[in-house]
């Protein structure tokens, strides 16, 4: 195991109506005016947004309000929101949505306090100050609720890009399972697929004598292999809903990566997707992961044999990635990118933003070094 260290903050709140705690917990972190910043209208239908709102009037917290962030998250609203923030001197971002609406908050966050273009911090500067950011989780799936990161798409080039800093992990959050259970099947399942992507990535590491670290994950994955299907053969059944979102949060609040090389690649490789077809970031990886897998095998044949003994109830390497592919697609995941509109002619542009953004020369690093070719080759294989 290397050295580590591991710093975690963020206070979690889990539960069933608990986002009637939002007014006291924005006030603990010193709020004073709030962006409440969301999405696409799920939150408004469900009547989560005036449960909100009532807890901040409650607290007596003045807020406004900024919806609209798409799945995949804009840079365009990102600057409506810093600008927002600035003009009516809030000081305080909560998130009530998935992954995006608190991403984009988080961007929002950071940008409101800085002189320069928030896209900077996209382009590799570390965020080390931002105002402060909490969120009201309503899928679980991108694990943003925990993490210190943020991934926007530039609209102008739409490159997907992610942004790291201690100044973006979220203040404290607020899990109720039961919002969850308006997700379409579809969504559910995109959020289980990122969740075991997330626990995947940490295990394809070249780090030796992890036993702790890849007991977590293993049972992280078992905890979605059984839990998931009962989310989306009954979408009311809170205890599975339960499960799965702590287990989303866990999976990425890094206890479970600590001390290790990680992988990354399949989400890199994913980003691409996303940013090109606009496809769900969760879809993506179900294509991605299996072909990375089949590609990368041999570099470690012993892994993919452990993790396929141990999670999956199988011998060998191939029949543990068969097995997780066979499982993505029973809960309604696709297996190739010609089913969200991947095209063969596609593949160049794909694998140019893909080696050489982000100041890349050529390659991508992780569990193996993928050149040009090698990205082509994934690529052509997720037809
Ligand atoms: O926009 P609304 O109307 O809210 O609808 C959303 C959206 O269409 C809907 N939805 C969410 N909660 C719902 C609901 N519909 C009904 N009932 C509910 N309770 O679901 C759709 C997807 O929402 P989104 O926020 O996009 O999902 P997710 O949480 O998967 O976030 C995806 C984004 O997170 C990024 C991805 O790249 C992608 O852009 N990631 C962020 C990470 C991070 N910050 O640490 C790590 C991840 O690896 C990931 O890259
Ligand atoms: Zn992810």
């Amino acid at each position: 195991m290397e050295n580590f260290t591991f710093y975690s903050p963020t206070k979690f709140v889990f539960g069933k109506g608990m986002e009637s705690e939002a007014g006291k917990l924005v006030k603990a972190f010193d709020g004073s005016k709030v962006l409440i910043h969301f999405g696409g209208g799920s939150v408004v239908r469900s009547g989560l947004l005036d449960r909100v709102k009532a807890s901040l009037d409650e607290a007596g917290i003045p807020h406004i309000e900024l919806g609209g962030v798409k799945p995949n998250p804009r840079s365009g609203l990102v600057y409506e929101g810093i600008d927002l923030c600035r003009k009516e001197g809030v000081d305080f971002v909560l998130a009530v949505g998935g992954g995006s609406a608190i991403d984009s908050s988080k961007a929002i966050a950071a940008g409101a306090i800085y002189d320069g273009d928030f896209w900077d911090f996209y382009c590799g500067k570390p965020i080390d100050k931002a105002l402060p950011v909490g969120t009201v989780l309503t899928i679980a799936a991108a694990g943003s609720e925990g993490s210190g990161d943020s991934v926007i798409t530039k609209e102008d080039g739409m490159f997907k890009r992610g942004a790291s800093g201690e100044g973006i992990r979220p203040k404290f959050s607020i899990l109720n399972p039961e919002l969850t259970e308006t997700l379409p099947p579809y969504q559910t399942a995109c959020g289980i697929t990122d969740i075991m992507a997330h626990l995947y990535e940490r295990y394809l590491t070249n780090t030796k004598d992890v036993e702790v670290t890849d007991r977590l994950i293993e049972a992280l994955l078992i905890t979605m292999k059984n839990e998931g299907p009962k989310a989306i053969k009954n979408p009311n059944d809170y205890q599975a809903r339960a499960n799965i979102m702590w287990a989303g949060t866990m999976a990425h609040t890094n206890s479970c990566g600590v001390g290790r090389s990680q992988d990354w690649n399949s989400h890199n490789i994913e980003h691409e997707l996303s940013a090109l077809y606009d496809c769900a970031h969760g879809a993506g990886l179900a294509v991605t992961m299996p072909a990375v897998f089949r590609y990368v095998m041999d570099h470690d044949k012993a892994r993919f044999t452990q993790v396929a003994q141990r999670v999956w109830g199988v011998e060998t390497a191939e029949e543990g990635i068969d097995a997780f592919a066979a499982f993505l697609k029973s809960i309604g995941m696709p297996s190739t990118i010609t089913e969200f509109g991947g095209k063969e002619e596609d593949i160049p542009t794909l694998v140019k933003s893909l080696c050489y953004g982000d100041g890349r020369d050529g390659s991508i690093s992780g569990f193996v070094t993928l050149n040009e070719e090698d990205c082509a080759n994934i690529y052509k294989a997720m037809l």
